[in-house]
């Protein structure tokens, strides 16, 4: 189902950000894309092969920001391959060639990453099967209380990392400029002090929920307005 899922969310993220692609290429890219965010902070060959897969991604994506420039491609208007391709900065040029290619993977990636929560979805329908008949005679309001449960209970990235920009204190604890740390997704969304039975799977939680967004962080911290880099 993963498999599968990677491909039509390939498929997907392509047509609505104005990139070509058909037949068997889409297997090829989706996986392509998913090595992105499934070896993000693997060591050895999955390393190896995650930085393998970037290359070839980004020299993709180049040749298609080149061909948009030079009027060989006219993708849609509004869609993330023609607008970032043609964006032009103050002094009216244009973003280098790799920068733009970045720029149009992570719109693709992420999309693509959205096949985890469709597995997840299946798999709490699987482990939790008085979900399934709930589901088919659900409200609108269920579906969404489902779906953000199924966010806050599967691991998506267990963390998130980051290095300290400025010395501060926090809660008594020291962090210095430079170090490494790391942000507990998982253990946030599972913390006791924040959540009743954070074990138990349980959507009707989110019925009204109006707590602090710094309690559910599924796709990492920071204030969502301002400093969060997750779309
Ligand atoms: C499938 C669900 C998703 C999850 C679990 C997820 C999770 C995350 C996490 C944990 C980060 C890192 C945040 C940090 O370091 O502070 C991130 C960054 C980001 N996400 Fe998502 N995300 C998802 C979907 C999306 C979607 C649909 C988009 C856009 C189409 C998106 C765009 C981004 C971008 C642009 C970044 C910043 C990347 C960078 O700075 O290198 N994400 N996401």
């Amino acid at each position: 189902m993963y498999d599968e899922a990677k491909e039509i969310m390939c498929r997907i993220a392509c047509e609505w950000g104005g990139v070509p692609i058909k037949g068997e290429g889409v297997k090829e890219r989706a996986e392509q894309l998913a090595v992105l965010f499934e070896s993000p902070t693997a060591l050895g060959p999955q390393h190896w092969k995650g930085r393998h897969a970037r290359k070839q991604i980004e020299h993709w994506v180049v040749g298609l920001v080149n061909q948009v420039r030079e009027g060989n491609l006219t993708p849609p208007e509004g869609t993330a391959l023609r607008e970032i391709s043609l964006h032009k900065d103050l002094e009216g040029k244009y973003l280098e060639e790799k920068v733009a290619a970045v720029e149009v993977v992570n719109i693709l990636r992420p999309i693509v990453a959205i096949a985890i929560y469709i597995n997840f979805t299946a798999l709490a329908i699987q482990h939790y099967p008085d979900q399934k008949e709930k589901l088919e005679r659900a409200e609108p309001k269920y579906f969404q209380m489902f779906v953000q449960e199924v966010r806050r209970f599967y691991p998506f990235f267990p963390m998130a990392a980051a290095k300290v920009r400025k010395d501060f204190t926090w809660e008594g604890y020291s962090f210095k400029e430079g170090t490494l740390t790391l942000l507990d997704l998982y253990g946030t969304n599972h913390n006791t002090e924040l959540w009743d039975n954070p074990d138990i799977f349980n959507p009707y939680r989110f019925s009204g929920w109006n707590k602090s967004p710094f309690d559910f962080i599924p796709q990492g911290g920071g204030d969502y307005m301002m400093g969060h880099r997750c779309a």
